[in-house]
């Protein structure tokens, strides 16, 4: 139990074994849902006509399945991190590992001041190097007409903090390039760095005599930066037979792969992104902004490296008792490291619009865009590690198997006890596939109408010809589908 949680603890035991309508009962007693948030969980995510009034050319609406994972303790409290994903095993991953760590380590964050970069490009100056000089003395003028176009910003505490000016050598010639610091409190902060980069447009080109082309954010928030760490036992990973010194040691192998190899970096870091895009959907941010600055950020030194850093802490046996020096000590803790850009926010957007975001964010219980950050920061850790943890055990098919097993046997028609049943067999097969699954399918359906027949028999009695036949089972139909473009 944690006090700084009301109380409440993530470690939900079994969560996963429970119905939807119960799981959305357990939530309730974490979190107090109203029936509107409850209904919009269990029925209308979001109604076409607040889409809508979302975007344009609204002609629908697309679900996505809502998941929560359970056990997450972050910097000592406890959180229930909301994940919308289409991909299985993400949320289930992510919940184990947080278990194991929480039981066998623990995770701290951090993370800078909120600040954006708003970058005005401007061209055709006469005297680039001038133009730049002149920007950086009228720091003190740019600041307060950025400010005067965001008052409430100013009142929260934040506001355009700084100036700085490049000048650029492009193909076209050199440019000067302002970046207007600007501190977006609780904000994502686009809207707000982009007003304030157009107003300015006026005084920079007076300033310069060049001409102002691109206002824009930089989704290089390098300035906005959450950083999670964390610490877990070999011991965690003594699990199904493995033995956990051995899990580490494939870990720092996995990790060493990819911070020698881009190729390998691209998937190590898709698995981060796993768990920090589902946060970011399920909460309504602009995960596309986070993922260009994920992967920017990750490419800073020039070559695309990891997101995250792993290594053994110093507190093992010594390292030449083992004879193996080079891959650290033994017995050592495992340490993972992340620092990410989390252009982030609780307000704007769809966090205050989209009714199941808003769930998303009461579930998480975050008082701060930065802590939001924080926490997403520490869930890419954890998947991360949790990717590994599979990659260098079992691999990672067997935990996808019997989910995707379970879309493949929907996707060919099954619904109700079937879906389990024709997923079951196929995984038990180890062929898993459409075809398969209709097969399947067909050989149930064959069987249920030979017992029909059978049965008919032992009565006696002739079926009337229109009479409707009792339902095969497996059942194939209990849930309304569209009518089938082709069988
Ligand atoms: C799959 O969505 C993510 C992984 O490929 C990540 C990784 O390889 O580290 C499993």
């Amino acid at each position: 139990m944690n006090e700084q949680n009301n109380g409440r603890s993530s470690r939900l035991p079994g969560f996963y074994k429970l119905g939807l309508e119960e799981r959305i009962e357990k939530l309730s007693d974490f979190i107090e849902l109203t029936r509107e948030e409850q209904y919009h969980l269990r029925h209308e995510a979001l109604s076409p006509a607040l889409a809508d009034q979302m975007v344009e050319n609204v002609v629908g609406v697309f679900g996505l399945p809502f998941g929560v994972a359970v056990n997450f303790q972050i910097q000592e409290r406890d959180y229930l991190i909301p994940m919308a994903i289409e991909e299985s095993s993400v949320v289930a991953a992510a919940s184990h590992v947080a278990k194991l760590v929480r039981e066998h380590g623990r995770i701290t964050v951090s993370s800078t001041d909120p600040i954006m970069i708003g970058q005005i490009q401007i061209v055709g100056a006469p005297d680039p190097q001038a133009a730049r000089a002149r920007i950086l003395q009228a720091r003190e003028r740019i600041l307060e007409i950025a400010n005067e176009q965001d008052p409430v910003l100013k009142e929260v505490g934040g506001g355009a903090r700084d100036i700085e000016v490049r000048v650029l050598q492009t193909v076209r010639g050199p440019m000067v390039i302002a970046h207007l610091l600007v501190d977006v409190r609780n904000a994502m902060g686009a809207n707000a760095v982009n007003t304030m980069a157009e107003a300015l447009s006026l005084f920079l080109e007076g300033l310069t005599g060049g001409k102002v082309l691109l206002r824009i954010v930089s989704n290089l928030a390098d300035r906005r930066l959450a950083r999670a760490r964390l610490e877990v036992s070999p011991s965690a990973f003594d699990e199904h037979g493995w033995n956990g010194e051995e899990v580490v040691e494939g870990i720092l192998n996995a990790y060493a792969f990819a911070l020698a190899d881009p190729y390998r970096a691209a998937t190590h870091n898709k698995g981060v992104m796993n768990g920090i895009d589902a946060l970011m959907i399920a909460t309504g941010n602009d995960w596309r902004a986070i993922e260009a600055g994920a992967h920017a950020y990750a490419a800073r030194s020039g070559r695309y490296e990891p997101l995250t850093k792993w290594s053994r802490a110093e507190d093992g046996p010594s390292a030449s008792a083992q004879g193996r020096p080079e891959h650290g000590r033994m017995g050592g803790k495992l340490i993972g490291e992340i620092e990410v850009p989390m252009a982030v926010g609780l307000i704007g957007g769809a966090t205050k619009v989209h009714p199941v975001a808003k769930v998303a964010l009461k579930i998480l219980g975050v008082t701060s865009a930065q802590e939001l950050g924080e926490v997403a920061a520490a869930v890419g850790l954890v998947q991360n590690l949790a990717a590994m943890r599979s990659l260098v055990t079992e691999g990672i098919q067997k935990g996808h198997m019997s989910l995707h097993a379970r879309n493949v046997a929907v996707s060919a028609g099954a619904a109700g006890e079937a879906v389990g049943q024709v997923a079951s067999q196929m995984v038990r097969e180890g062929r898993i596939g459409f075809d398969r699954a209709k097969q399947i399918l067909r050989h149930a359906l064959r069987a249920a109408e030979r017992e029909v027949q059978k049965l008919e028999t032992r009565l006696g009695e002739e079926p009337p010809k229109d009479a409707p036949k009792p339902k095969p089972a497996p059942e194939t139909g209990s849930e309304p589908k569209p009518p089938a473009e082709s069988s």
